[in-house]
């Protein structure tokens, strides 16, 4: 049985995971997953504890298959000038070998768009890679990325592909036309895709971009260098109407290195502190996630469709949190709105505990 640690995180984390949470022990309670914390970690905890990621933590991550997360960030009442939330992050992606990063941008009733990026390497490479200026030296970054990496991601992009409609097209992003990384990068991906006899189109960062930002490029995998991504899933969420509707998937491929854990999962959005405790933020994609979490291990997939069709049902009757409002619509606080997607799930849940207990919902919706 698979078993999920908790990590609220920072800021506006616990508001966007308590539904999705819910839902979690829902699935525990009827002995499909198993379900540990909540985890200190980030800048609260650094607040409460001392320490971003603290070892028992960590352990707790050791000895779990997946990490459903909130946000790291800025905390409210913890400055950045003491602590570097992020370092948490990183550190949890570098313990468990968390190379490659998946992100859905998902809107009711249409196909998502995929981010296939890396996480480590590349512009994410390890502190072995930075110089920090003193204020007078300058800073720098070194930047290196290997062929193997960018085969991987390749093959995972193309098995996304492989599982998406007919039309999906395939999209490997780069800046050929600047980076020695880019140039290998276009060469990595061409091979890849002819192996598998896909069409793959190439194309500048700067130039998708633009055709994210005014263009609906809807259903696609794309494949990416792990800073390009970063920014671009921001910038496609923000065209899906918000960047709730992301979720991320931070993923080790393979036998776990450290531990059981092989996956991080967690909303694309930060810890919006200014937010934080006003039961207002769209916990979107805290569900996302944990749909997200749940489709990654094969004796728990089938559990995974039912939140994204609650989420459908209850946005397409027009309930929805602040940053959907449109006329016609009515706005509800977050916990209200967790509340109905909860509901809608367990609305269709069935009796038996093996017949797939989210697994229920009306094919209408
Ligand atoms: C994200 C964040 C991180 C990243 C930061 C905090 C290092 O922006 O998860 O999108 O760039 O991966
Ligand atoms: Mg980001």
């Amino acid at each position: 049985m698979i078993r999920i640690a908790v990590l609220p995180g920072d800021g506006v984390g616990w508001e966007v995971l308590e539904g999705p949470v819910r839902l979690a022990h829902e699935l525990a309670a009827r002995g499909i997953i198993d379900v540990t914390g909540p985890l200190p970690v980030g800048a609260s905890s650094y607040g409460s504890t001392g320490e971003g990621l603290p070892a028992s933590t960590l352990a707790a991550c050791e000895d779990a298959d997946a990490i459903l997360l909130g946000a790291i960030g800025e905390h409210p009442g913890v400055p950045l000038s003491e602590h570097r939330p992020e370092l948490a992050l990183l550190a949890l992606r570098e313990h468990f070998d968390l190379r490659v990063s998946i992100r859905q941008v998902w809107q009711p009733g249409r196909p998502p768009i995929t981010f296939v990026r890396n996480l480590l390497a590349g512009a994410y490479g390890g502190t072995d890679l930075r110089g920090e200026s003193t204020g007078e030296t300058p800073a720098w970054d070194r930047f290196e990325l290997e062929p193997w990496r960018i085969a991987e991601l390749a093959e995972i992009a193309l098995g996304y592909l492989q599982r998406a409609g007919h039309n999906a097209r395939f999209i490997s992003v780069d800046k050929a036309n600047l980076l020695a990384t880019s140039r290998l990068w276009r060469r990595v991906v061409g091979e890849a895709a002819s192996a598998a006899n896909v069409d793959v189109r190439h194309v500048y960062v700067d130039r998708f971009a633009y055709e994210l930002g005014c263009t609906d490029v809807g259903d696609a995998v794309v494949v990416t260098e792990g800073l390009f991504g970063d920014i671009l899933s921001d910038l496609a969420s923000g065209r899906a109407g918000s960047i709730a509707m992301c979720a991320s998937a931070s993923i080790h491929p393979g036998h776990p290195v450290s531990g059981r854990c092989v996956g991080l999962f967690e909303p694309v959005h930060g810890s919006a502190p200014m937010r934080a405790g006003q039961n207002k933020v769209n916990p979107t994609g805290g569900f996302l996630s944990l749909a997200a979490l749940l489709d990654w291990f094969p004796e728990t997939a089938v559990h995974s469709e039912a939140i994204r069709r609650a989420l459908a049902a209850v946005i397409e009757q027009g309930v929805v949190t602040y940053d959907l409002d449109r006329p016609g619509r009515t706005v509800v606080g977050t916990d209200e709105f967790s509340d109905g997607v909860v509901k809608s799930c367990l609305l269709y849940t069935s009796p038996s505990p093996r017949d797939g207990l989210l697994s229920r919902m009306p094919s209408s919706a």
